[in-house]
């Protein structure tokens, strides 16, 4: 596996590697990788004669009172794991090789960027569009996976996708796999590892509470009532608040007030400790 952090050095090594029509699949991660990230590098091997995986903690997709430097860093461990599994190039650009002096470019998706993380994390889902739109630029692959962990982050960059021409003209170029989980339940994230042994428990309440509140749905009970109790639930488990609870449409983010059966998902932010959890799950 090489290792990559300027530029011209990768578009270089993507050039080769496509050499004879072969086919490259990108996996974009912040690193401090877990099962989670490698279930979607796995399945990038399965699809792609090549896999580039990039690891770049973004400083445009968080906030100032964000976790950018305490954010989990270990290159070494990370791209162990990735030359593991079948990679073939690291791109690990620095923060200069990525927003050099004077960029000033930001990507903004509206509707779908506006709700649920977009509205408590101002800016967020600029960051992220505005950095994967670049990696999309800087490998041009033909596929690019993102874990449905990160419902409303995959459905941003499905729009800007599509808006902005930036994948191969097939339906599957973005490729959403579903959340790895412990055998808690709890959805594996980088930022589990602010959270102590005890608030780990507790925080396993979360994805059983919304089990619980989709087969509510299921059997026709009314939305908001659902969702209140949902709220009390994860309350009593242990979180410190609640920043949403919201049932919307899969793909647009628009709230769902009566479910019918259409494509929808159970969406929840909470606190719990230091950290900001997030979950969803189809209804
Ligand atoms: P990061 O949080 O490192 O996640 C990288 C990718 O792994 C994302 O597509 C995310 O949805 C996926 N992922 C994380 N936890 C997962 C889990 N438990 N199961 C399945 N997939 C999981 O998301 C980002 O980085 C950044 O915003 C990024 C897209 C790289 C842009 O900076």
């Amino acid at each position: 596996m090489q290792t990559i952090n300027r530029l011209d050095d990768l578009r270089k090594a993507v050039d080769a590697l496509k050499i004879g029509g072969k086919t490259v699949a990108l996996v974009p991660t912040m690193g401090a990788l877990h099962e989670g990230h490698l279930a979607l590098v796995r399945e990038a091997r399965a699809r792609a004669d090549h896999v580039i995986a990039s690891i770049f903690v973004n400083p445009r997709q968080f906030g100032p009172n964000e976790d950018l430097d305490a954010y989990p860093r270990r290159l070494a461990t990370d791209a162990a794991l990735l030359e593991a599994e079948g990679v073939a190039l690291l791109w690990a650009p620095t923060v200069d090789q990525m927003y050099p002096q004077g960029y000033a470019t930001n990507i903004s998706v509206s509707g779908v960027s506006e709700v649920a993380c977009g509205a408590a994390r101002p800016g967020h889902f600029d960051g992220v569009a505005t950095v994967v739109c670049k990696l999309f630029n800087q490998v041009r692959p033909d596929i690019a996976l993102f874990g449905e962990k990160d419902w409303q982050q995959l459905a941003i960059i499905r729009r800007m996708a599509r808006d902005l021409d930036l994948t191969q003209p097939h339906a599957n170029a973005i490729i959403g796999i579903p959340t790895v989980r412990e055998p808690s339940g709890l959805a594996m994230s980088s930022r589990n590892q602010y959270l102590t042994d005890a608030e780990r428990d507790s925080a396993a309440g979360l994805s059983a509470a919304m089990l619980h509140a989709i087969a509510a749905i299921n059997a026709g009970a009314d939305i908001g009532d659902t969702l209140a109790r949902l709220n009390a639930q994860i309350l009593a488990a242990g979180f410190v608040s609640v920043d949403y609870a919201d049932v919307r449409e899969a793909d647009t983010l628009e709230t769902i007030t009566t479910f019918s059966g259409q494509p929808a998902r159970l969406l929840v932010a909470a606190r719990i400790g230091n950290a900001r959890l997030i979950d969803n799950m189809p209804v």
